[in-house]
């Protein structure tokens, strides 16, 4: 090879690596598996914006699969989206009546002081039968529903408009709830029905297909367990908002901690919520693509 086409080879490198998309901070792993994480999410220590944004790649999977490393959520994250995460059923309890030690009859979902809260749309559903799910703000009730089955049939279906289902939207914003399963009918009838019931956050889409799953996971605590929700038409999963700061974009600005470097870069608001969550998000300004929390992650 000639040094003339040595220095040629190293003109067209800077070209081709910019061209390619920059999702990771530099050194860090912008993938798991197919998957690619976008920072400030980052695959292990020091990759992320701060520990909130830090995934747990599991590659002893096939695909490997992305966990949040947080305490109160180290679940599975199936998508990675500029304003929101998906996570696979994080949120979740369930009841069986006939164990006398019973399982957890209530949960708690605490993501305060996180960058995360529920987005629009996700709702708390109960699956059983005679079954009601109360939601609770950590001081007073706040909702809650009733799930009702027509009889007892073991090849029979529940479904969330119809049958041994029912669910209570949520409010987009919302960081903290508790939620509790009572029987309604009472021990002594139940055992005519079938001993289990669940209670979980999932994202609703409402143009969807009716959620359906087989009743037999009402059957014992080991029904849906072991089935791992593949008799269901869907598993449920909850959708998160993230937010890069705590305060609004005008208050951000001024801050060591403000997140939209890039210079093509633009700060957004969170939009109005019920709640009244503050916090920004960063993206690219029109004509450019590519990530807004990375020196040179804006491109035309
Ligand atoms: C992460 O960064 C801190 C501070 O910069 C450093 O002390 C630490 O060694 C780093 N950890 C790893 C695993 O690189
Ligand atoms: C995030 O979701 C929005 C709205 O659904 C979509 O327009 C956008 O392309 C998604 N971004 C990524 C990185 O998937
Ligand atoms: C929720 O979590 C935050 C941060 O860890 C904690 O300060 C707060 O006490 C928790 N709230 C409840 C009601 O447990
Ligand atoms: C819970 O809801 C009640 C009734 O809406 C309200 O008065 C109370 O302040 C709320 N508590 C918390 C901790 O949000
Ligand atoms: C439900 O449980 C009962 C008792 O354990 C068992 O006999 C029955 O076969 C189960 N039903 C289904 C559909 O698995
Ligand atoms: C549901 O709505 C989304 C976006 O609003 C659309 O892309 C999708 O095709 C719709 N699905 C059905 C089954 O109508
Ligand atoms: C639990 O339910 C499953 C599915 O309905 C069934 O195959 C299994 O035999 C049941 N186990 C017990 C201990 O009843
Ligand atoms: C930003 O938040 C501050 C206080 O938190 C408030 O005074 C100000 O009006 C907000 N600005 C906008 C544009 O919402």
């Amino acid at each position: 090879m000639s040094p003339l086409q040595l220095i040629s080879i190293f003109l067209l490198l800077p070209p081709l690596i910019l061209s390619a998309a920059l999702h990771a901070k530099h050194g860090c792993l912008d993938q798991c598996g197919d998957m690619v994480i976008p920072y400030p999410f980052g695959v292990g220590t020091n990759c992320s914006l701060n520990p909130y944004f830090e995934i747990n790649c599991d590659s002893s999977t096939h695909p490997p699969k992305a966990y949040l490393s947080i305490n109160n959520i180290k679940k599975e994250v199936i998508e990675f989206n500029q304003t929101y995460i998906r996570i696979k059923s994080p949120f979740m309890l369930s009841a069986c009546y006939d164990q006398s030690t019973g399982k957890q009859h209530s949960m708690t979902m605490n993501l305060s002081g996180t960058p995360y809260m529920l987005s629009d749309g996700n709702v708390l559903t109960a699956f059983g039968c005679d079954d009601m799910v109360l939601q609770s703000n950590g001081s007073s009730t706040v909702g809650g529903c009733s799930a009702f089955c027509a009889e007892k049939s073991d090849a029979g279906f529940g479904d969330c408009h119809y049958n041994g289902c029912c669910y209570q939207d949520l409010f987009t914003g919302t960081t903290f709830l508790e939620a509790e399963l009572i029987d309604v009918s009472g021990k002594s009838l139940r055992e005519k029905l079938f001993p289990c019931s669940y209670a979980f956050i999932q994202e609703a889409k409402w143009n969807e297909t009716i959620y359906s799953y087989p009743l037999y996971y009402l059957n014992n605590s080991t029904a849906l367990v072991n089935d791992d929700w593949a008799s269901a038409t869907r598993p449920p999963v909850v959708r998160l908002d993230w937010l890069v700061g705590a305060e609004n974009c005008s208050r951000s600005k001024n801050s060591n901690t403000y997140a939209c470097i890039h210079e093509k870069s633009v700060c957004v608001d969170y939009r109005e919520t019920y709640l009244g969550v503050k916090g920004y998000t960063c993206s690219c300004v029109q004509g450019y693509e590519g990530n807004p929390y990375l020196q040179g992650g804006c491109q035309s």
